[in-house]
Formats: C-alpha cells, structure tokens, sequence
C-alpha cells in the first residue's frame, strides 16, 4: 500500500492525511475482495524499516493502526471475515498488543476472508527467524518452513497457511518488493499500479484479479505439458 504520503503532498495536506485516506482504501478494498475471489489478503502496514520514519508520523500511523482494528472488528464478524496481524509484536506499544490480540481472538471463526495486516514486518526477518528456530528435523517441506513465516502467536496455530502468494500488488508506481513475503511470492504475479494508495478503488481490485486471470502461470515448467513428458527443458 504505497503512495500515501505523495497523495496527500499533492493536494496540498499533511502526510498523516493520506494516511488516513490510505484506511478508507483498506475499507474499499477489504470489502470488495470476497466479491472478487480473494480468500486471503494480506496488506502491508509498516514495515521494520519504517521505524526510520519521523517519530511523529510513525506515532500517527500506530494510532491509525490502533483506531483501524477497533472500528473494523464488528464490520469483520458480520462480514464472517478474520482479522490476523503478522509481524513483530514486542516493539509495539501495549495497548496495540492488546487491541491485536482482542481483535484476532473476537474474529477467530471468520471463514469468508481473511485478512492479514503486516505490521512491523520483514520477510527478511521472518525467514531469519524461521531458519533459526527450526524444530530439527520436523520441517521436510516448504509448506511446513512456510507455517514458520507468520508470527508465531496462540491465535495463529488455527490460521490459514499462507504457502505461496497468487498475486502480488504494489500501488504508488515504484517497482520493488521492500522485504514483503519473498519466500511466498516464488511464483507470485506481481502487478504494479501508478495508482497512489489512497486511489485504489474496488474496481481496481477488479481490474488487477482480471489481469491476474489473464496471466500464464507455469511455475518453471512448459505450457500445457503432455502427460510424462516432462523433461529438462524447463522455461521459467
Ligand atoms: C504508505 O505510503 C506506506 C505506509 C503506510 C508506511 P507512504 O507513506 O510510503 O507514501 P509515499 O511513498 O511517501 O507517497
Ligand atoms: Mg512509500
């Protein structure tokens, strides 16, 4: 969710104001999902190198975060969709912590959808950490180290496992993945927008789940492949 802070520059408003509009494009997009054939979606909020921000403006984005997992958690349980948050949670202040774990335990039996917001995170860290806690010799697939990659809370032992990722989006035209699911996103389709966040609109969602639909996965191996013919000439 990239580009909140141009947005708002360019209409002549603070930052904090296009951070604020960036949540009604979290609203938009979260509600349109379902409709849209997304079961999991997973919005990057703060990443570990966004504490190099001001201290003002990071306080404004917790606060948001904060204010965000209050007014959504009734909308989520009458919408049937789960809320998650991944990411480090010791370097968040406690009432956050709190506000997290109340909001994942009331959401806990969502099906329709689920959310993850990242907060906090790093896949560089995740992977780090998941590489350094491996329970020896309990982790023989990439599925299993994938269950590794999300924080390891109580709540999230019954969370869906997010192995790989469909389709990645990046608003705010800069072509980079900035340390976001990179183990997951192998294989991912990934769509760039010169849409600012704050812009990206349900139709949006539409138009990139389309285009997504439209592209030719083949994972490493050839088009249509004819039973037991495959061989070393893989393409990628
Ligand atoms: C939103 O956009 C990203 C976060 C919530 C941290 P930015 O704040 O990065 O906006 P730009 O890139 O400065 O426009
Ligand atoms: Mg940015």
């Amino acid at each position: 969710m990239d580009g909140n802070g141009r947005w708002a520059i360019r209409r002549g408003l603070r930052r904090s104001a296009g951070h604020r509009a960036g949540v009604q494009a979290v609203r938009r997009v979260v509600e349109a999902a379902p409709d849209c054939g997304v079961t999991m979606l997973t919005l990057f909020a703060f990443s570990s190198d966004n504490w190099m921000r001001p201290r003002d403006e990071v306080k404004a984005l917790m606060w948001m975060l904060r204010g965000y997992l209050r007014s959504e958690t009734q909308r989520f349980i009458d919408s049937g969709a789960r809320l998650l948050v991944i990411g480090r949670r010791d370097r968040l202040a406690a009432q956050l912590r709190a506000e997290i774990h109340r909001v994942e335990r009331a959401t806990a039996d969502g099906r329709r959808l689920t959310v993850r917001i990242a907060i906090d995170y790093s896949s560089r860290d995740s992977i780090l950490r998941a590489a350094t806690t491996l329970p020896t010799g309990r982790v023989s697939s990439r599925e299993d180290f994938a269950r590794l990659l999300a924080s390891p809370n109580a709540i999230t032992d019954t969370a869906p496992v997010v192995s790989q990722v469909d389709l990645l989006i990046r608003t705010g035209g800069e072509q980079r993945l900035s340390d976001f699911m990179l183990w997951e996103s192998a294989y991912a389709e990934l769509l760039f927008s010169d849409l600012m966040w704050p812009e990206f609109a349900a139709d949006d969602l539409r138009a990139a789940v389309e285009e997504f639909h439209r592209r030719e996965r083949r994972f490493g191996a050839l088009r249509n492949p004819k039973p037991g013919a495959a061989s070393g000439q893989g393409e990628t």
